[in-house]
């Protein structure tokens, strides 16, 4: 049974956002086995963190139905911009809306690099959550060869631009993510990440937007990465995916 009211987004409660991106992992069983395990740790997690688990969109539904309001958000990984239509594969914010859905994540760099998203479409994505009343997370990032040709702020400072044009920034999320960092086990150096962090900031009309770091986040970095005075959060995708490193994650230090 789908809920029969959408539950609307509100801005984040706080500026600290901890979220996980599952990206093509769990099935629905997957996930409830995944919650099992997980909602027993989030006891002693501070109340002024928002814990977010970005799904498939097969297991929005089943845990919409089994986080009994809880602690925990769910969040997609993608939203079309139109309401409907003929957009075969694609889904709208009414659709993520329904099942308790309550972030997006828009514009990953997989969703760049192998399914053509382009910053024009990532802003017309953000619109269209913003519209439904989702919190968009938005990934930014360059990759090896661009940070090797001292192009990294050029390149962030030109998705941020772009993707931002005529965006509310009062709900926003946004994520570093260096793509070289990305399921490599490579992570950017805390300070790195919290530099160029301080940069996306210095061009936002709202400063006080959460901006996460993502890029090979574990239990074993994440106490230095989230001591860093510009990191409000972490986009963890590995390390998400069991109860145990995730709530590590989330309880970090
Ligand atoms: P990893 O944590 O597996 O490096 O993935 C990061 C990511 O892409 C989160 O969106």
């Amino acid at each position: 049974m789908r809920n029969a009211t959408p539950i609307y987004s509100e801005p984040p409660v706080g500026q600290i956002v901890i979220a996980g991106n599952w990206k093509m992992y769990k099935t629905q069983a997957e996930a409830l086995e995944f919650l099992k395990g997980f909602l027993g740790q989030l006891s002693e997690t501070p109340e002024d963190r928002e814990v977010v688990l970005c799904v498939p969109f097969t297991a929005l539904s089943i845990l919409s139905k089994n986080l009994h309001g809880g602690r925990i958000k769910i969040g997609a990984q993608n939203i079309h911009w139109e309401t409907e239509g003929a957009y075969t594969g694609e889904i709208s914010g009414a659709m993520l809306t329904e099942l308790g859905c309550r972030y997006v994540v828009v514009g990953h760099s997989e969703r760049r690099q192998y399914f053509g998203e382009t910053d024009e479409t990532v802003n017309k994505r953000l619109k269209a959550a913003q519209a439904a009343g989702l919190t968009p997370i938005l990934c930014v990032g360059e990759t090896k060869e661009q940070r090797d040709r001292n192009e990294t702020e050029a390149v962030i400072a030109g998705q941020i631009t772009a993707d931002l044009a005529g965006i509310d920034q009062q709900n926003l999320v946004i994520a570093y993510e260096p793509i070289w960092a990305i399921g490599t086990g490579d992570t950017c150096e805390a300070a790195e990440a919290n530099r160029v962090i301080g940069l996306i900031r210095s061009q936002l009309s709202n400063p006080n937007v959460s901006i996460q770091y993502g890029g090979s986040v574990k239990p074993a970095n994440v106490d230095e990465i989230m001591a860093q005075p510009e990191i409000d959060g972490a986009l963890v995708g590995g390390a998400s995916l069991t109860p145990d490193s995730f709530a590590r994650i989330v309880n970090f230090q």
